[in-house]
């Protein structure tokens, strides 16, 4: 009873963190290491589409960085794809509107993959947009950060 009581705030806990801009996983803060506490610590890592999300917004800094130094990205991560199939943290978010807009993404990802360098910096800022609006949609929190990810336009 006690464990299932400890257990059931800090599932609270970890889902009231979800979708914020505390990207540190609480699984890092100190806990008493006892088994049961151990096991709840693995229960609250990362969901598998918020480390993709992490992930992808490394590999676009990464990318806005070449595109500055003039260079065009070599290679478009496949994983970006996974976003359907990713597991959320809360599962509700995952409707029809989520999979239209992760589309909508993946296409824009790709027309990256084929700018030339007249369009790169649009068509990247234009995947940019894709990841902010579905933010509006879904989770507001991290729409600053993503923000940082746009190349000014000369
Ligand atoms: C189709 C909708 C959608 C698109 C497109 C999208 N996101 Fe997300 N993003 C989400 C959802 C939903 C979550 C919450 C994930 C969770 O907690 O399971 C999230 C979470 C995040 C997080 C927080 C992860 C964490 O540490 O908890 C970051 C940062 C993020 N997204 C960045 C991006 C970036 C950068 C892009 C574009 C390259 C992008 N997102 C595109 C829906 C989207």
């Amino acid at each position: 009873m006690k464990y299932l009581s400890t257990l059931v705030i800090v599932l609270l806990f970890a889902f009231a963190l979800s979708c914020t801009q505390k990207t540190e996983p609480v699984a890092e803060e100190p806990v008493e290491e006892t088994a049961s506490n151990a096991e709840a610590a693995n229960m609250y890592k990362a969901s598998e589409l918020a480390q993709l999300m992490r992930n992808m917004y490394d590999s676009n800094m990464e990318m806005k960085k070449q595109i500055m130094e003039g260079k065009l990205p070599e290679s478009f991560p496949e994983d970006f794809a996974k976003i359907h199939s990713a597991v959320a943290t809360d599962p509700t978010v995952k409707t029809d509107a989520f999979h239209g807009m992760a589309d909508y993404f993946v296409e824009n990802m790709k027309a990256i993959e084929e700018a030339d360098s007249t369009q790169i910096i649009s068509s990247f800022n234009n995947m940019v947009n894709t990841c902010v609006s579905c933010h509006q949609m879904y989770c507001k929190g991290p729409i600053p950060k993503i923000k940082k990810l746009y190349i000014p336009e000369v």
